[in-house]
């Protein structure tokens, strides 16, 4: 059967049209908008997935008109190439506004603007339209843009007209389970839960998407997806890059908190949860929280052997504390699901920067065969491994014979999604857009799933303060810490990355 053509269709479902919105983005001059928010929102421009009457308000702190703002934009070299007129229609469509969270007064310029708006320009046949937030600032002003929005009236629901208002954030969700329900407490306040979309880019990806249909369309997987079958299981997720301008920031959060918490944690649930009920939100949403509270919390004797920490040798200079920093730049853990499914399955988890190479994966290994044709030397366990990065695509390791001799290859199935769909896998962060702006909340995570994450986390990083738990020095580029390898390598494993 010839492969399916891939069309944009496949790339940018919507559920039908967007709803006509004033789009609010926060730190609109920061780093992750013109890295990420700006460049996607101008390629769904160019593919014509905005309605008339949807605006784009781009707030930042500094004083810049909208040109200086595109100029901006321009300079920081992010973004797509698109088609002149498509590049025109986004410059109408996106208004540049100085608003500050040190002066509250300047949300009245932004509640004046929105306003200005009101008088039916986005065909409504009245003054209620949608409202999208999104706050691409530091959480310590989430609270605050909240209070201020409320106070200047943005926040004001409207059933007659259906209007609808909904907050995009990014991580980071707290430092640590109680800066979390502290930090949610704060926003419940002014949105509910259904109104709140916390991001993880991750969750946009293709191949993390097709985890549900790779488990649950495949039927022959469910059967062996388990303590019966599964020997091990690993998720990595490897730079080769270091700290580079996030230095500073950097060096407060670490590896544990930065990737561990949330990317890695999220891998781990897709991978390992039990098929939800129904394809909505909360099933999905119930389902992986399920395992991330079934994770096995740490203990001071059980930290030493199944968590290190470790730092490339020239962080501490690179961030200008030369010797002085304990921020940890790679963590490897072997931790365990106490349910039915994976007990006593090790589930190998580790993260790092300045790595030898850059790749994010999910690697299932099967238990070795046990038969009685072949010698059990030449029969290699099968593995199924998903990369997410470099390259989106799904690998099956199985035994093949050699042409000529009866003899024992372990060989590769591969589906990649760019030789099967002729294009590569559309931007994580316009599936997430596309979500939020139509009200489906399945990519997001859930204040309770943020919650059981950071129990499990604290349980590593109160024990690795508590007990003085050493850091690691690796050579840059080079390898891991070596205990990373002792650390598999005592249960007889090896890491493993395609
Ligand atoms: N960058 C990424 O790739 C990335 C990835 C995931 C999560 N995040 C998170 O996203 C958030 C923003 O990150 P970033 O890298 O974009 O930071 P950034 O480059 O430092 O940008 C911060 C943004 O916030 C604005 N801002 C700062 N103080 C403000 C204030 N008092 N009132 C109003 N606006 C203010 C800045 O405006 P001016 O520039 O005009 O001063 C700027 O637009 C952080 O919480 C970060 O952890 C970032």
């Amino acid at each position: 059967m010839p492969s399916q053509p891939y069309t944009a269709s496949h790339a940018h479902e919507t559920n039908g049209p967007l709803p006509a919105a004033i789009f609010t983005v926060f730190g609109a001059t920061g780093d992750l908008s013109l890295r990420y928010i700006m460049p996607t929102l101008l390629h769904m421009e160019s593919e014509n997935l905005f309605p008339e009457g949807f605006a784009i308000i781009a707030a930042g702190r500094r004083e810049i008109s909208t040109a200086q703002f595109f100029e901006l934009l321009d300079n920081a070299g992010y973004l797509p190439e698109v088609s002149k007129e498509s590049k025109q229609r986004f410059m109408r469509r996106v208004e540049y506004l100085s608003v500050s969270f040190d002066l509250p007064e300047s949300f009245d310029k932004l509640s004046r603007r929105i306003g200005d708006r009101s008088g039916d320009p986005l065909g409504y046949g009245h003054e209620c339209f949608n409202r999208f937030y999104y706050f691409a600032v530091a959480p310590k002003y989430f609270a605050l843009g909240a209070k201020y929005l409320k106070e200047h009236g943005l926040l004001e629901p409207c059933s007659e007209h259906g209007r609808t208002i909904r907050l995009m954030i990014e991580k980071p969700f707290g430092a640590d389970q109680s800066s979390a329900a502290a930090l949610d407490l704060s926003l419940l306040e002014y949105f509910t839960e259904h109104q709140i979309y916390r991001t993880d880019h991750y969750l946009g990806k293709e191949t993390v998407q097709n985890m549900l249909v790779l488990r649950f369309a495949n039927e022959f997987l469910e059967p062996i997806w388990n303590r019966d079958y599964v020997d091990h299981v690993e998720i990595s997720m490897l730079e080769s890059d270091g700290v580079g301008r996030r230095g500073a920031t950097y060096d407060a959060v670490g590896a544990l908190s930065d990737v561990v918490q949330n990317h890695l944690l999220q891998l781990l649930a897709f991978t390992a949860m039990e098929r939800p009920a129904k394809n909505d939100a909360e099933s999905l949403r119930d389902e992986k929280c399920i395992v991330l509270k079934d994770l096995r919390p740490y203990t001071a004797k059980t930290i030493f052997g199944n968590v290190v920490r470790g730092q490339y040798q020239e962080y501490s200079k690179e961030i200008g504390k030369e010797g002085h920093s304990q921020t940890e730049t790679f963590v490897a853990i072997k931790t365990f699901i106490d349910n039915k499914r994976w007990k006593g399955v090790p589930f190998y988890l580790r993260s790092g920067k300045k790595m030898p190479k850059r790749i994010a994966e999910i690697s299932v290994h099967f238990k070795p065969n046990k038969n009685d044709l072949f010698s059990t030397e030449d029969v290699k366990p099968n593995i199924l491994s998903v990369q997410l990065q470099p390259k989106e695509k799904i690998t099956m390791r199985i035994n093949n014979k050699i042409p000529g001799a009866m003899k024992l290859h372990s060989g590769e199935l591969v589906f990649n999604y760019e030789d099967q769909f002729h294009s590569e896998a559309p931007p994580a962060y316009e599936r997430l857009f596309l979500d939020f702006f139509q009200g489906d909340q399945r990519l997001f995570i859930r204040n309770d799933e943020i919650q059981a994450a950071w129990k499990f986390v604290d349980s590593i990083r109160d024990n690795w303060n508590s007990e003085n738990a050493p850091l690691q020095s690796y050579a840059s580029g080079q390898n891991e810490p070596q205990e990373s390898e002792k650390l598999i390598n005592s249960a007889g494993h090896s890491w493993f990355t395609n």
